[in-house]
């Protein structure tokens, strides 16, 4: 196929996108991962399933990034999950020296990708790749806007009994607690879901949606969401792929937009071949405006911590 993706990380999130992007033809898939054995074996099994999913996307994996050469993306799932008796700042330690690795690998043979970052905590992974990989900002993309959006529409939808399909949603902000889920620009077929629900149903769809990634380690128990998350990186990889221009929430680098600078948050991007073509600034409230202020303050402070830890 004339494209190339390769996912660094074939655990849970990684090959769920890889599959993904494998049956939709998007690109060639190459998968990457530390261990031996695993991004071979998971890209075999892929390999074997083409015949009957039909599709021609020749997954291949590696523990070496010269499998990776000339990426038109690449997807970012490496990381460790956070183990029990683990505090926040081992997580963030641990997994931005993965992140700094993985990209200097990734970029030393792909200098022209766009990198999607994908693994947590996310808004400060970007920094350490977008620092690291020394790309401009319209090509060092985080995943979590499009999940977090995809939540909260699910949740609409559950709770209106209507289609996903007839859903849209924004959630602006950094990827936690945090989060800004906008009710004024969700909507079911074009309606704002404010004139379709009370307040206070709306509050706990919101709620719901702020901790949707604890929602399923909590049933999980071992592990954390994969299938949406996947999702999400290969609905964003499509867009760049086929400049299919969509505008999604995605966590982009800040220079002066919605009032922030030198900071990764989650905003409306309107994404295409040359990665973020452009930066959507909408009018929000004060009270929204206020949340978002809440929300790059929780980024800027593990940005700061992330800089004690270096
Ligand atoms: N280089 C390459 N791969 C690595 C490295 C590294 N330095 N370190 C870890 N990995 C790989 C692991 O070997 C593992 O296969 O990353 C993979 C992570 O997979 P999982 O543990 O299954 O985690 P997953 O559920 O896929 O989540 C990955 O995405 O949504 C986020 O919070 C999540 O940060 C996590 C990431």
């Amino acid at each position: 196929m004339d494209k190339k993706v390769t996912v660094v990380g074939a655990g849970n999130v990684g090959a769920t996108a890889a599959q993904r992007l494998a049956e939709k033809e998007l690109c060639d898939v190459v998968l990457v991962d530390i261990i031996d054995g695993l991004p071979q074996g998971k890209a075999l099994d892929l390999a074997e399933a083409a015949p009957i999913e039909k599709h021609d996307a020749h997954p291949t994996g590696s523990n070496d990034y010269t499998a990776s050469a000339n990426s038109d993306i690449v997807i970012i799932t490496a990381g460790i999950p956070r183990k029990p008796g683990m505090s926040r700042d081992d997580l963030l330690s641990t997994n931005a020296k993965i992140m700094k690795n993985v990209t200097q690998q990734v970029v030393e043979h792909s200098p022209d990708a766009v990198l999607i970052i994908v693994s947590n905590p996310l808004d400060a992974m970007c920094h350490v790749a977008y620092e690291t990989s020394g790309f401009p900002k319209n090509r060092v993309i985080g995943m979590a806007g499009v999940l977090d959006s995809a939540r909260f529409r699910t949740f609409i939808a559950m709770e209106l009994d209507v289609s996903v399909e007839n859903t849209t949603a924004f959630v602006l902000g950094g990827h936690g607690d945090t989060m800004v889920p906008l009710p004024r620009y969700s909507t079911v077929a074009g309606i704002p879901i404010t004139e379709l629900l009370p307040k206070e149903r709306i509050d706990a769809l919101v709620e719901r949606t702020a901790n949707g990634g604890a929602e399923i380690v909590k049933l999980l128990k071992t592990g954390s969401a994969f299938y949406a998350p996947a999702s999400a990186a290969v609905e964003m990889a499509e867009s760049i792929l086929k400049d299919r221009k969509k505008i999604l929430p995605c966590a982009v680098y800040l220079e002066g937009e919605y009032g922030f600078n030198d900071l990764f948050i989650g905003v409306p991007v309107k994404l295409g071949a040359n990665g973020v073509e452009e930066i959507i600034e909408i009018t929000l409230t004060a009270e929204e405006k206020a949340a978002l202020e809440k929300s790059a303050d929780a980024v800027r402070e593990l940005k700061e911590l992330l800089k004690k830890l270096s």
